[in-house]
């Protein structure tokens, strides 16, 4: 069914009206807190409990359990018949509060946009922006109000699974992108909640789940700063962390919970558990049995129990004991009921039940999930201009188990997503093709994990019978996300053999990748000439694959990772520090692998396009610098091809001398823009002085006196462009806010 054949277009554009909600003003939050206080004081122990229990649909859950105020928070409830019914039986409680209904709404909920890291690929809040409030929208339809995302979990590691579900590798764009997820979520209609709160992006060896050692002052420079992006846009709640960090686990980090996410800037929101994560404090070795946990939990900092069941089991008796407070209760319950009254929970009517997703995809959501897909697909290489493909290819042969998946395009973590709303890679080859007399030539080559290779044959000849091959290779969805951390990240099964296969057939070949990182390539890069990265696209991946290959629209996005030649180069980062012995090819004592090339395959930042780019006139505005200026550069950029394009203008600063190692490099802003042929932009870019400095371990930022070197360009290979200087060294303390990036662009 359509969004248009159901008896509620209006009925939709009404539900928004009213599960849109926006960031309290000062009056209206006094109001709210009388509220809150004045519901509080009714309150009995058990009932505080009650709202601080977040349980899944199923077991342990009853239905019972809503009426008797034992569920004050929900998840996996996501269709709009089991919403009505919960909402119900909480009207059915002595107080009446209704409940959270969380969900991992991520990249969609019925339609399916890209996964966050592809999301992130396209280098823009608006895109960002986009996704996000369509994938809310459609959850907050059925009556979904809360959303686990945006992860704004910085890796650098491609080895973890849950890559896939974050920004990828960098503060800055994770920070700006973070702020934008959480800002088109409320928009749609749901309340976030941040998470892995934190460090959870960089486990040893890679391994979900496992321990993190980041000393503190590389927190707040490089992990924390996406957090705090989400504290400013009005992130609603937090999501603790499953990992230990630096040996205290997040679930019950008082540094974390408290000084820094409460204390240093100022959140008021509330803070959850991961799914039973205060029990693991008992398999963490730091608490004995599942009252110790939930104890030591809720005082550091963690207002809500998710799947644990163990703040329900054991406060009341914690607090009888004296071993709680009651006061610490009453905060936690506070910060949830601030929050429902914020989000306007009790003043909404029920959820219809007779709403249904079945109203998704609409041509809307199909639309902008288009737009926002064939943003994030980066070209890796093209030798020889194979892409995109001309008027001379009047057939083309469509290879590989990706190619007709339409399961695994959706990616992991797909909410509502159905397999059947999807349009495959080879459906929107095949459209585009008939709309312009191309044949297409489909043979799979090898099962979806490409360990049976019957189908080689056929794959070859169907290459030999076409003017170009398309192979769509890469990781199924199940090899990616959560629980999906991996030691091997060469292409998987035996997609090399089959693709070195296609190559030697002479055919230009365009692989056409999927996945949920970096995959390593080996001699596949060599062989191959044009390699466009899609990550996982989602409903709409055939029209927007066959948008770029077909060259209807210029590819443009940019890696939000470096793409590492080896796996054994892991953990793999730009932004990284300089050693006392920098790489010098002829000196094996320098910093170097015996068996590996020291560089990636491809840098963060990097894409390329169908048109080029040319770089001049970069000047910086003023060169002194003190506190509270901003380092002010502008550039000319040109398109100097034959056809449209958008181009991610990056500026990357060094501090060549300080008082500790600076990063080589760090991205300080960005700016897409799109040029038609032979037009040029100027496009500023400005950065707060306050952004060029560093960390203490107690959060204090320290802005120094010196030279800072600028580069600007299309990747972080970008050119020298000068020096300014920061004329007198100052500090900020950690309680204040700290002015945010901001560009412009002139035609
Ligand atoms: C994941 C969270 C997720 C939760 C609820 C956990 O396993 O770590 O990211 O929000 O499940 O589905």
């Amino acid at each position: 069914m359509r969004l248009s054949d159901v008896p509620g277009l209006t009925q939709f554009t009404l539900a928004l009206a009213l599960t849109a909600f926006s960031v309290p003003t000062a009056g209206a939050q006094e109001a709210i807190e009388r509220r809150v206080n004045e519901l509080l004081g009714q309150m009995t122990l058990e009932e505080k409990i009650g709202q601080l229990n977040l349980v899944s649909h199923g077991p342990p859950l009853r239905w019972e359990d809503i009426s008797e105020g034992k569920a004050g928070a929900l998840l996996n409830f996501n269709s709009a018949p089991d919403v009505a019914r919960a909402q119900a039986l909480a009207r059915q409680t002595r107080l009446k509060i209704p409940p959270l209904f969380g969900l991992d709404v991520l990249h969609g909920f019925r339609t399916q946009f890209p996964l966050p890291l592809g999301e992130a690929a396209a280098f823009s809040p608006r895109i960002s922006r986009l996704a996000s409030e369509w994938a809310a929208k459609e959850a907050a339809f059925v009556g979904v109000n809360w959303t686990f995302a945006p992860m704004a979990d910085l890796s650098r590691d491609s080895r973890w699974g849950r890559i896939v579900e974050g920004f990828g590798e960098d503060p800055t764009l994770g920070a700006v992108l973070t702020a934008a997820r959480v800002e088109g979520f409320r928009k749609g209609g749901l309340a976030a909640s941040t998470k892995h709160f934190a460090g959870y992006g960089a486990p040893q060896g890679g391994r979900d789940y496992d321990t993190t050692y980041i000393p503190r002052a590389e927190m707040y420079d490089t992990y924390l700063p996406p957090f705090r992006a989400a504290v400013e846009a009005g992130s609603a709640s937090f999501m603790a962390a499953f990992n230990a960090l630096n040996g205290e686990p997040s679930t019950a980090n008082p540094w974390l919970l408290t000084d820094v996410l409460r204390r240093q800037w100022g959140f008021d929101g509330f803070v959850t558990s991961d799914w039973v994560g205060i029990g693991e404090l008992v398999n963490h070795g730091i608490a004995a049995d599942g009252a110790e946990a939930a104890r030591k939990a809720i005082l550091a900092g963690v207002d809500m129990d998710m799947m644990g069941q163990l703040y329900i089991k054991h406060l009341p008796e914690e607090v009888r004991a004296g071993r709680v407070p009651e006061s610490v209760i009453d905060e936690s319950v506070r910060r949830v009921l601030r929050t429902k009254f914020r989000m306007g929970l009790f003043d909404r009517p029920d959820i219809d039940p007779s709403r249904s997703d079945a109203a998704f995809p609409s041509p809307e959501s199909r639309q902008a999930a288009r737009e926002v897909a064939r943003e994030t697909f980066v070209l890796l290489q093209n030798r020889g201009d194979v892409l995109p493909f001309g008027p001379g290819v009047r057939s083309v042969a469509v290879v590989g188990p990706l190619a007709d998946a339409p399961h695994d395009q959706m990616g992991p973590h797909a909410a509502r997503g159905h397999k059947e709303d999807s349009v495959t890679i080879l459906e929107g080859i095949r459209r585009r093709a008939q709309g312009a007399g191309i044949a297409v030539n489909h043979a799979p080559a090898c099962d979806l994990f490409c360990r049976n290779t019957d189908g080689l044959q056929a794959a070859l000849e169907a290459a030999r019978r076409s003017d170009a091959v398309i192979a769509v290779f890469g990781e199924p969805q199940e090899l990616s996300g959560e629980a999906a951390s991996r030691a091997h990240l060469e292409l998987n099964g035996r997609q090399a053999e089959v693709l070195e296969a296609l190559a030697a057939t002479g055919k230009p070949v365009a692989l056409v990748l999927m996945g949920g990182r970096p995959q390593v390539l080996g001699p596949v890069a060599e062989r191959i000439p044009s390699i466009l990265m899609t990550w996982y696209p989602g409903t709409e991946a055939g029209p927007a694959v066959a948008d770029v290959l077909f060259g209807d629209v210029s590819p443009s996005g940019k890696l939000p990772v470096t793409w590492p030649r080896a796996t054994g180069q892991l953990p793999f980062y730009y932004n990284h520090l300089p050693t006392g012995r920098p790489t010098k090819p002829d000196n094996r004592f320098t910093v170097q692998y015996i068996d590996e090339a020291i560089t990636p395959l491809y840098p963060f930042g990097w894409g390329l396009s169908y048109t080029q780019f040319a770089y001049s006139d970069t000047t910086i505005a003023q060169k002194r610098l003190d506190a509270g200026q901003m380092l002010e550069v502008a550039v000319s950029v040109r398109n100097t091809g034959a056809r449209e394009g958008q181009e991610v203008v990056q500026l990357y600063t060094r501090d060549p001398v300080a008082s500790r190692s600076r990063p080589l490099r760090e991205l300080k802003a960005f700016e897409k823009i799109a040029l038609k042929p032979g037009e040029t932009k100027r496009v500023t870019l400005r950065v707060p002085v306050e952004s060029l400095g560093f960390h203490l371990d107690d959060g204090t930022t320290l802005v120094e006196a010196g030279a800072i070197q600028v580069f600007v360009g299309g990747s972080s290979l970008a050119e020298p462009a000068g020096e300014a200087e920061i004329v007198r060294t100052f500090r900020i303390p950690p309680m204040e806010r700290r002015a945010a990036v901001s560009t412009s662009v002139a035609q």
